[in-house]
């Protein structure tokens, strides 16, 4: 079953997020003023349980979604990860089950999500500069700590292992080449990532992005760079090979160069609620439809009209009026 939206896009990925905790307060993401000690995070009763998410990604997928990604806040923080994992792998037609985390809790988890049977892990790490890093994920924890997640998902099998960095002009765009070389030859993919303008808390400002452009021009000037093919059509990253045989990187620019046209994405908060756009202002609540006992038809159908409504394209016609809207915070549907 494949549905298509009214720009004629198809249902393809799904993107789980788990909780809208996380043991970090990346400034472009969670910052500390608004996600203090006072902030309301939600409560269990209100989190889908793994069974709800679990009878929903098989819908999902019964309606044509064939890779899913666990994301959060960080869906490490979350209790047993893994049984989600183990309940979500045997799902006949899920093709690829993937996990973005800050690797913060990852040299512990690592094996047992393999075991679980997860296919491979994205791990966020901004510079591979302690004093750099700290000031962007705002909760002292230093570099050491999330290559040892990196290594231990390794070890592990959970490969390819991409490295998602954000890149803010004045706070870390001065050690892109850094971490392009701290990767190079590793066979990790180090995936650079534009500024966005996502949820309403980060204060974001055009100047404080640094373009995708810029980024393959100073890395290229170090360690020279030849662009190469996307794996497959929609791939969010725009891909670049080192022309000396030392692996590749990737850049994301929803901003200089927006992707909607091949947008197949949708997005699950952890209370069920239901994101056609990384940017939404509003979801479709699926957790009622859950707990007032709906069958698989009537789920199935709204997730058929959703889709079939869609009309998203946040990234191509984003303007000084957009950048105001009352959207969904990024902790919250996961990146
Ligand atoms: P692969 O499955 O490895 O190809 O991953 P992916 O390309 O889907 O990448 P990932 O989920 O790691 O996304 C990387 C980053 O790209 C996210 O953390 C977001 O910052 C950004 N991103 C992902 N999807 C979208 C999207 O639909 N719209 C926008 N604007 N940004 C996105
Ligand atoms: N701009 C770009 N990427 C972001 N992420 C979180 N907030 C932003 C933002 N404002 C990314 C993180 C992480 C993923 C979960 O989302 O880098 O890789
Ligand atoms: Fe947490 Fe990821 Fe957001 Fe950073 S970007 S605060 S690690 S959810
Ligand atoms: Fe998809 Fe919305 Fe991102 Fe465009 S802005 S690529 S429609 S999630």
């Amino acid at each position: 079953m494949t549905l298509i939206d009214t720009l004629g896009r198809p249902l393809r990925d799904l993107r789980v997020s788990v909780t809208d905790r996380c043991n970090f307060r990346c400034i472009y993401c969670m910052p500390r003023e608004v996600f203090g000690p006072d902030f309301q995070f939600l409560n269990r009763a209100e989190i889908l349980s793994y069974e709800e998410t679990v009878r929903l990604v098989r819908l999902f997928v019964a309606n044509g979604v064939e890779k899913v990604r666990i994301t959060g806040g960080e869906p490490l923080v979350r209790a047993n990860l893994d049984s989600l994992i183990a309940m979500l792998a045997p799902v006949e037609g899920l093709l690829d089950l993937t996990l973005t985390t800050n690797g913060v809790l990852l040299a512990n988890q690592a094996q047992r999500l393999k075991d679980a049977g997860l296919k491979r892990v994205t791990v966020s790490l901004d510079s591979p500069d302690d004093e750099v890093f700290r000031r962007m994920n705002d909760s002292n924890v230093g570099v050491a700590q999330v290559l040892a997640g990196i290594d231990a998902a390794a070890k592990a099998g959970l490969d390819p292992i991409k490295i998602n960095a954000v890149v803010k002009r004045g706070v870390n765009d001065h050690t892109i080449v850094d971490l392009a070389r701290m990767f190079h030859g590793t066979g990790r993919i180090v995936r650079f990532i534009e500024f966005m303008d996502v949820g309403t808390t980060n204060g974001w400002k055009l100047d404080e992005v640094v373009t995708a452009k810029e980024i393959i021009e100073r890395i290229d000037a170090v360690l020279p760079l030849e662009p190469a093919e996307a794996n497959y059509r929609g791939e969010v990253a725009r891909r670049y090979r080192y022309k000396d045989g030392g692996g590749e990187i990737g850049v994301i620019s929803s901003i200089s160069q927006p992707f909607c046209g091949d947008c197949t994405r949708a997005r699950l908060s952890p209370e069920g609620e239901l994101f056609t756009c990384l940017f939404g202002t509003k979801g479709t609540d699926f957790r009622e439809l859950l707990r007032n006992g709906a069958s698989d038809e009537e789920i199935s159908a709204v997730i058929g009209r959703v889709w079939g409504n869609r009309a998203d394209r946040y990234s191509e016609i984003r303007s000084d009026e957009t950048v105001g809207l009352e959207k969904v915070e990024m902790s919250r549907i996961g990146g």
